[in-house]
């Protein structure tokens, strides 16, 4: 979302020993998450993205809600093609790990682009990362933000929790509540009301977290 950074966090620091195997292993090795179907969606399939998805996601992104709370536009193949290119970027320095959420369609069609979600600002050795999401406009109110970010946090929480990793954030504006539902759904705790910082963050927002023991 466009908004505040609660955990300030700048570049990794490398990890050392078994946690840089664990590192190195997330650049070579691309990780893919299953989420189940549920008796009215289908199954999800979570993984990074890649320039294969860049026009789906412009399509997706004519939405003038998601333009409205994303902060870098995708209007055309060339911003689509840079945008994916920073998530693979975020997954080489290890910082940023962002995943492409496919639904599983039955039939010759394969598997359509329904969301994004983010682990980002991730530091090794610091105690707080934080998260973010979208949905497709044609694929939301079926839970795909919630399922999604659940298989998002135990993937986080497994594989960084060794190198540290206690919490996780996530922000929204006050003036998004399906959003806020998606952090209650998804059992991240209210924390706090965070003040706006105009004229970039026009309004307040909510700070959500949830814990490794949540
Ligand atoms: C917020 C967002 C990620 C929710 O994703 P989702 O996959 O639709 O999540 P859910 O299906 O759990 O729906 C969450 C809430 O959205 C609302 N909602 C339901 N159907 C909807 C629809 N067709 N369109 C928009 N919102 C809808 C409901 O309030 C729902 O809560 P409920 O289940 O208690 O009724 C999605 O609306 C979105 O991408 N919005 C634009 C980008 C954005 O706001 N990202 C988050 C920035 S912090």
């Amino acid at each position: 979302m466009k908004g505040w950074s609660h955990s300030g966090m700048g570049r990794t620091r490398l990890a050392s020993g078994e946690n840089a195997a664990a590192y190195d292993r997330l650049v070579h090795v691309p990780v893919v998450l299953q989420v189940a179907a549920t008796p009215n969606s289908p199954a999800l399939v979570l993984r990074p993205w890649c320039m294969e998805d860049v026009a789906a996601l412009v399509e997706v992104c004519r939405d003038p809600a998601l333009r409205h709370r994303t902060s870098s536009p995708v209007e055309n193949d060339a911003d689509g093609a840079r945008w994916v290119q920073a998530q693979q970027r975020g997954w080489a320095t290890g910082d940023r790990f962002g995943f492409a959420v496919l639904e599983e369609q039955p039939g010759p069609a394969g598997a359509q682009l329904v969301g994004n979600v983010v682990l980002k600002d991730v530091t090794s050795g610091k105690p707080a990362a934080e998260v973010g999401y979208w949905t497709a406009a044609h694929a939301r109110g079926k839970g795909v933000a919630p399922r999604a970010l659940e298989a998002l946090t135990g993937w986080a929480f497994d594989t960084f929790a060794a190198d540290g990793l206690k919490r996780l954030g996530l922000l929204h504006q006050v003036d998004n509540p399906a959003s806020c539902r998606v952090a209650q759904k998804s059992r991240y705790d209210f924390d706090r009301v965070l003040p706006a910082a105009p004229p970039s963050f026009p309004r307040d927002g909510h700070l959500h977290i949830r814990r490794t023991d949540a």
